[in-house]
């Protein structure tokens, strides 16, 4: 079993822009798929589970839909997530949550504080993340503690310390790239792409994906 896996949850826009729905609406059942599918990850023994649910980009979208975002985060972060946290999962954001209104930010370093001693697994959700950005923190605060720069150094410096890199990232929604997310973590991970709109997205095809995960064969650069 994938001890880490990263999603990168696109084409909740698409999926509401079909229905004749505003992308908004998109993003609000983006969340339901998003909690069905980190529980059976976290079911099927997955100890990592991270996901991209706002970049450092998306804050330049038109208000309405970045509104919309920051309301479905207060609104989960202080509800559907302590679910998590009471089955013993670890809640941790990555990003730079400075951007967000107080009232959020008291709320995401809450349940990071009530789940900090979750040993059942790591929920790690990306918001206002930017892998470019990530890194050039961790090098900042390397550099301001003295300590050599390695790339285990820089690696316990990421929001990521202490985790294991992703043995899978998938993406949704038909594009092929990486997006700058976990660019520092993704040196060896292997990646899933589906043109399955995120909310579309499935259980039964994360399990295909698990499936399709062993029959690659990781080398790391070896023979
Ligand atoms: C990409 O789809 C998705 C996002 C930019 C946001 C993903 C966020 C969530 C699923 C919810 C986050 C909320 C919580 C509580 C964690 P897109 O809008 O780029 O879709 P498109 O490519 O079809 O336009």
């Amino acid at each position: 079993m994938p001890q880490h896996i990263a999603v990168i949850m696109d084409g909740n826009g698409r999926w509401a822009t079909k229905r004749a729905l505003p992308r908004k609406a998109g993003h609000k059942e983006g969340v339901k798929t998003l909690l069905s599918i980190a529980r059976h990850a976290f079911e099927r023994g997955v100890r990592y589970f991270t996901v991209y649910a706002f970049s450092t980009e998306n804050k330049f979208r038109p208000a309405d839909e970045v509104n919309a975002l920051v309301d479905l985060i207060r609104e989960h972060f202080s509800r559907s997530f302590n679910d998590f946290v009471k089955s013993g999962i670890r809640v941790n954001v990555l990003g730079d949550r400075q951007f967000f209104p107080d009232d959020v930010i008291a709320i995401l370093d809450k349940i990071e504080n009530e789940s900090k001693e979750g040993d059942k697994g790591t929920f790690n959700i990306a918001l206002n993340y930017g892998a470019r950005a990530e890194i050039a923190r961790a090098i900042n605060l390397l550099v301001q503690s003295g300590e050599e720069v390695t790339e285990q150094s820089i690696s316990r410096y990421l929001y990521t310390a202490n985790q294991p890199d992703p043995d899978i990232i998938i993406r949704t929604g038909g594009e092929k790239r990486l997006s700058n997310f976990l660019l520092y973590q993704s040196a060896y991970t292997e990646l899933f792409f589906s043109d399955t709109l995120w909310p579309d997205f499935s259980k039964n095809e994360f399990d295909e994906i698990l499936v399709k995960f062993h029959d690659r064969n990781r080398r790391y650069g070896k023979v």
